[in-house]
């Protein structure tokens, strides 16, 4: 019986059982991975819960969940949530507790920072994040606990970004005492001349929507990168995605594919699990061969 799964339909193509097998192996020997075996496991699409207790009768002691099952997970786990979890309104990782009860955690924010770290300091930049998804919320608190000097949220429907600031951003930072400007835009916003006129360029661009799996480009001009700025893309493709092609033809240096972000957001879950922190950088680059 596998002690680690992940759950999704489809789930075929999933590469987390590879990443976690690659993490497991860095500590072949220690005690906290004897007993880890990590595999795909396929949940009818009306039959979420009835799998994961299935697992959990058969000894199962944690599970990343994937499409489409992240929100129905978060509703699953009721108040066992933590607090990244509960502001993402998703969950991609479930913990059995000693009392045998399962915790909600979301790490694909924690994943998505840590890749960008590899790259850029966070602090002091201005962020900019296009999308206003479930994808972009599970971003908001991670990036701004990185304490950044402003992070804007960019959305084709202009009022999902306002209300995701408002929802999520900003009672987090009121809760902080923390104050830093917010701010929420339609892709109208981001047309060269409007930005140009108030100078508001960004350091780092991060696409959150889903338009790269339709191949399209987003309306946004070139002018709103900073002559240093970082342009991520949170998918990844074997060529370069349809937004990192933008951001080359926009003269940016550093752009970054979502595949960090993967390997990053089970890494994560792999320390939550075992207490071990997985080397990531000779697993990022063997996946990178794979695809
Ligand atoms: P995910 O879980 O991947 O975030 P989602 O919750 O369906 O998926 O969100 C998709 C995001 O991509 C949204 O921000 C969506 O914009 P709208 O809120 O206006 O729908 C954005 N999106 C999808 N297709 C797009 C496109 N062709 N151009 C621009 N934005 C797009």
């Amino acid at each position: 019986h596998p002690t680690y799964v992940v759950i999704g339909h489809p789930i075929a193509h999933s590469k987390s059982p590879q990443i976690h097998a690659a993490f497991a192996a860095q500590f072949a020997d220690h005690p906290a991975v004897s007993r880890f075996v990590y595999q795909q496991l396929l949940a009818p699409l009306d039959g979420f819960s009835a799998t994961v207790k299935a697992f959990a009768d058969a000894g199962g002691r944690g599970a990343n969940v994937t499409v489409p099952f992240k929100e129905e997970a978060f509703r699953w786990v009721g108040e066992q949530l933590t607090e990244r979890a509960a502001a993402a309104g998703a969950v991609n990782t479930l913990v059995r507790q000693v009392n045998g009860a399962w915790q909600g955690d979301n790490t694909d924010g924690a994943g998505l920072v840590a890749d960008l770290l590899r790259h850029i300091d966070l602090r002091g930049q201005r962020i900019l994040l296009l999308g206003a998804g479930g994808a972009a919320r599970g971003a908001l608190l991670p990036l701004l606990q990185q304490q950044p000097k402003s992070l804007s949220v960019a959305n084709r429907t202009q009022s999902k970004a306002q209300r995701l600031l408002d929802e999520v951003a900003a009672p987090w930072l009121h809760a902080q005492d923390v104050s830093l400007p917010l701010q929420a835009l339609g892709f109208d916003d981001l047309l060269d001349e409007v930005v140009v006129a108030d100078g508001s360029q960004f350091d780092v661009v991060i696409n959150a929507t889903s338009a790269s799996l339709n191949g399209e480009r987003l309306p946004i001009g070139d002018a709103i990168f900073s002559s240093k700025a970082l342009a991520y893309d949170m998918m990844y493709s074997k060529g370069e995605t349809p937004f990192l092609a933008q951001a080359r033809l926009a003269g940016v240096h550093t752009r970054v594919d979502g595949l960090g972000m993967l390997v990053g957001q089970a890494a994560e879950a792999f320390e939550l699990w075992t207490g071990l922190r997985p080397n990531v950088a000779p697993v990022l680059q063997w996946m990178r061969e794979q695809i």
